[in-house]
C-alpha cells in the first residue's frame, strides 16, 4: 500500500529557530577572497564585496553566517585582520598551508553580515591561543568604547559595537588535524575559562563548546560528555558536524545520510540529557549544527597536503542532482530535530564545498545543492510540527533499514500556511498518502519535486509534483523515485473570501 503521512496541527515538535538556516564563510580557498569579496570585480560594491554573490545569498535564505573558521581559525590571530588594509600581514595558514593576505577580517566581515541582514557566529582560537585573545575579540566587537579594544574599533571607524551574540569556543579541538587539538578534559576546562572571561565582557554572549569532529572519532560521546562536565556552566550550546559522500558507488546509503543525521543528533541530545540528569540541572544545553553537507572528502583526502598557495581552488566540489536530494533529507532530519537543533550551519556558503559558485572576474552561479536550501527557507514558517511516517523500509550497507520516506512539516498559524518537505529514498516511484488533522484547509497548493536522475545542473530545477485529493481530505501524492519534494499550502484571506 502506499506510505502514509500524518499531519496533526496541534502536535508541535518545537517553533521554528530560524538560526536553523545557517552557512559558514571560512578563510579557506576561494570561499572569501574571489567568492563574497573581490575588489576591482565588476560586480563589486564599495567595499569590496561582490553584489551578484549578496542577489544569491539573499535568494539562499541565509540567516546566519559561521565566521571565520573552521581549521582556520585555531591558528589565526585575529588583530592581523583589523585597521589599514596595506598594514595587515601576509600570514602562512597552516590549516590549508595557504597565504593569508589578511585583506578580509573582523570589521569587514561584520560590515558585510550587516549589510546583508545576517546574524554573525563569531569563532575564537582555542588551538594555538587562548583566554585572553578570546576576551579581547569580544571586547572589540561588542564594547561601546572608553577601553583599548572598543577604542582601537572605533579608531578603525566603526562607532557602534557589533553586538555579536554567537560565539564558538574554537573549532573540531578533538581532531588531531587541528593545530593545537586537545584532549577533551584540557579542552573542556579551556572552553570553561575562555568562555567565563568572554561572558565578563559581555554577559548576553551565547557560546557554542565544540563536540566531536564527527561522529566516528574514536572519542565521540566521551568527548561531549566530558567537555560539558567542565563547561556546563557557562556554554549554551554543543556543536556538531557531519558531512556525506557516495562511498564505492553505494548510492543506496549515500540517500539514506539523513538516516545517520537522526541518530547522530539522538545520541548527542541523549548525551547532553545525561550530563544534565548527573548534574541534577535543569539547564538546556542546545546543539549548535554547525557544519553539515555532502562533501567528497576522499577524493580532496586523496589529494594529499597541498601546496602553498594564495586564495587556492580548494574543496571546490562539483555537486549533482543526487547531491540535492539528500541535502533536502538533511535538511528535512534537521527539521525534525528542531526541539534541539536551534542553530544549524550548512558548510560553506560560496566556492567551498557551497550551494553558490564563482570565477574570479567571472560569474557567480548556483549548485543543484542551493534548490532545496532555499525551498526550506522560502516555505518553511512557525513551527515545525510532530511528524509521523508509516512506510517501507530500504536495506542499505552502512546503515542497515532506514525508512524509504521521510518528511517534515511546518505550520505558520497565523497566516494559515502550512509545507511538507518529503524524501523518497527508494529507487521506485512512492505513492504517499497525507492524512491530516488540525490544519487550515489549503485553498492554494503548489507542489515541486527534485530527482536525483536529473542529468545537468539545469534539470535539477523544481518540476510540478504529482498531487491529487485523496479519500477523506487526505492528499495523494506521487514521490517520482530518488526525490525531493516541497508542497506548500496556503489559504490567504483573499482566497479563503
Ligand atoms: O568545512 C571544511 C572543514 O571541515 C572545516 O574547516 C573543519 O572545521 C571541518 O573539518
Amino acid at each position: 500500500g502506499p506510505a502514509r503521512v500524518w499531519l496533526d496541527g496541534r502536535r508541535e515538535r518545537a517553533a521554528l529557530d530560524r538560526r536553523l538556516f545557517g552557512s559558514f564563510v571560512e578563510h579557506l580557498g576561494r570561499c572569501v577572497y574571489t567568492g563574497i569579496f573581490e575588489p576591482g570585480h565588476p560586480a563589486a560594491d564599495e567595499h569590496g564585496f561582490r553584489r551578484d554573490v549578496e542577489e544569491l545569498v539573499d535568494e539562499l535564505g541565509v540567516t546566519l553566517v559561521r565566521y571565520p573558521g573552521g581549521n582556520f581559525v585555531s591558528g589565526y590571530r585575529w588583530e592581523d585582520g583589523i585597521g589599514p588594509r596595506e598594514e595587515r600581514p601576509r600570514r602562512l595558514d597552516l590549516a590549508w598551508r595557504s597565504v593569508e593576505t589578511n585583506q578580509v577580517g573582523t570589521d569587514d566581515f561584520l560590515g558585510w553580515a550587516e549589510r546583508n541582514r545576517l546574524a554573525p557566529m563569531m569563532a575564537v582560537n582555542l588551538g594555538t591561543r587562548g583566554v585572553q585573545a578570546a576576551a579581547d575579540l569580544v571586547e572589540y566587537c561588542n564594547l561601546p568604547a572608553g577601553t583599548h579594544w572598543s577604542d582601537l574599533r572605533r579608531q578603525h571607524g566603526r562607532d557602534a559595537p557589533y553586538d555579536v551574540r554567537l560565539w564558538c569556543l574554537g573549532n573540531e579541538m578533538d581532531g588531531p588535524w587541528q593545530i593545537g587539538a586537545k584532549t577533551a578534559t584540557d579542552y573542556g576546562r579551556l572552553a570553561a575559562e575562555a568562555g567565563k572571561a568572554m561572558k565578563l565582557v559581555d554577559p548576553t554572549l551565547e557560546l557554542v563548546a565544540c563536540g566531536s569532529s564527527n561522529h566516528t572519532m574514536p572519542t565521540f560521546g566521551f568527548w561531549e560528555s566530558e567537555v560539558l562536565e567542565h563547561a556546563w556552566d557557562v556554554v549554551d550550546h554543543i556543536s556538531m558536524h557531519a558531512y556525506y559522500e557516495e562511498v564505492d558507488g553505494d548510492r543506496r546509503s549515500f540517500l539514506a545520510s539523513g538516516a545517520d543525521m537522526d541518530s547522530f543528533i539522538d545520541g548527542v541530545a541523549a548525551t547532553i540529557d545525561a550530563v544534565a540528569a548527573r548534574k541534577h540541572s535543569s539547564k538546556r544545553i542546545g546543539i549548535a549544527f554547525d557544519e553539515w553537507n555532502v562533501w567528497y572528502q576522499r577524493r580532496f583526502n586523496d589529494e594529499g597536503l597541498p601546496r602553498i598557495t594564495e586564495a587556492g581552488r580548494l574543496l571546490e566540489d562539483d555537486y549533482s542532482a543526487l547531491d540535492a536530494v539528500v541535502v533536502g533529507d538533511l535538511l528535512i532530519s534537521l527539521l525534525n530535530h528542531a526541539d534541539r537543533v536551534r542553530i544549524a550551519c550548512q558548510a560553506q556558503l560560496v566556492n567551498v564545498i557551497a550551494p553558490i559558485r564563482t570565477e574570479a572576474n567571472g560569474g557567480a552561479w548556483r549548485q543543484p545543492t542551493f534548490h532545496p536550501f532555499a525551498a526550506v527557507t522560502a516555505a518553511a514558517r512557525g513551527v515545525v510540527l510532530a511528524t509521523e511516517v508509516e512506510c517501507a523500509t530500504v536495506a542499505t550497507d552502512r546503515y542497515g533499514e532506514v525508512p524509504t520516506v521521510t518528511a517534515a512539516a511546518t505550520l505558520d498559524p497565523e497566516a494559515g500556511a502550512w509545507s511538507v518537505f518529503l524524501t523518497n529514498r527508494s529507487a521506485s516511484p512512492t505513492a504517499v498518502h497525507l492524512e491530516q488533522r488540525g490544519l487550515p484547509t489549503a485553498h492554494r497548493l503548489s507542489a515541486r519535486t527534485l530527482t536525483a536522475d536529473a542529468s545537468s545542473v539545469s534539470d535539477t530545477v523544481f518540476t510540478a509534483a504529482d498531487v491529487s485529493p485523496g479519500p477523506g481530505g487526505a492528499l495523494s501524492v506521487v514521490l517520482p523515485a530518488e526525490s525531493w519534494t516541497v508542497l506548500e499550502a496556503s489559504c490567504d484571506a483573499v482566497d479563503a473570501a
